[in-house]
């Protein structure tokens, strides 16, 4: 089962009202507020914000606390997570349903880009670091949020990640394919140390990697450099 057809099915509804809904005051709210006050010191101002795998727009309803002047422009491919945005937001914000290795956006246009639980899901993740170098303004951020493969072998980084998978196995009574696919694409994906390398190699500077829960997901912050 591919990630648009999960998203685009009953699972989606399930992962923003079950899954979300439990893990967000636990742990995953904490990690998303961090995230946007990372954006808002580096680009206090900003006046174009792209959430690119919005969902139902969870990143987007705290920076909106923060940055209420922001047009909020929410892109994902999930239709049923794309109205719940717009149920959320209304005529605050726009709605673009759209792949996330291909923004149609123009060059230089973006002040602030969130990609939370997104770069993962990407089909072509260098596609998307690259795309997120277009649409960026320079001196822009790039404020990433994601489950990175663990290369921690610590004791602290495995306890937590058997908590993760506990918890996310519970769910794979509802729907075991989209679990199986979560499992999948984090070992598929890059550890932070591998994708800080290839931010760095694509033109950002990254200027703050953030760990939670040992590691299992982390907050990358970049700036996207002048060419
Ligand atoms: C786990 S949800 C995260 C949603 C939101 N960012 C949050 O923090 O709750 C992953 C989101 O990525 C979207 N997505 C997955 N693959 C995508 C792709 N290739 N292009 C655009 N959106 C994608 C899904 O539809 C879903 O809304």
């Amino acid at each position: 089962m591919k990630v648009k057809e999960i998203f685009n099915g009953s699972f989606a509804v399930y992962y923003e009202m079950v899954i979300n809904r439990i893990a967000s005051p636990i742990q995953i709210d904490r990690w998303r507020k961090a995230l946007v006050r990372a954006a808002k010191v580096l680009v206090p101002h900003a006046k174009v914000v792209l959430d690119c795998c919005s969902g139902a727009g969870n990143v987007g309803k705290f920076y909106l606390k923060e940055n209420p002047e922001a047009l909020l422009i929410n892109c994902d491919i999930s239709t049923p997570l794309l109205k719940l945005a717009k149920k959320r937001f209304g005529k605050n914000a726009s709605y673009i349903r759209s792949d996330n290795r291909f923004f149609p956006l123009k060059e230089g246009s973006i002040d602030v880009l969130f990609s939370s639980f997104c770069v993962r899901n990407s089909p072509d993740p260098e596609l998307t670091v690259s795309e997120a170098f277009r649409v960026l303004k320079p001196g822009a951020v790039w404020a990433i949020l994601d489950f990175f493969k663990l290369d921690d072998r610590s004791i602290c980084s495995a306890a937590n990640n058997l908590i993760f998978r506990s918890f996310m196995k519970v769910n794979s009574i509802v729907n075991r394919e989209a679990i199986e696919y979560l499992f999948e694409s984090i070992e598929k994906f890059y550890t932070v140390r591998e994708f800080e390398e290839l931010l760095e190699d694509s033109g950002f500077e990254v200027t703050e990697v953030k760990r939670f829960m040992g590691g299992v997901a982390n907050t990358v912050i970049a700036v996207r450099r002048e060419v």
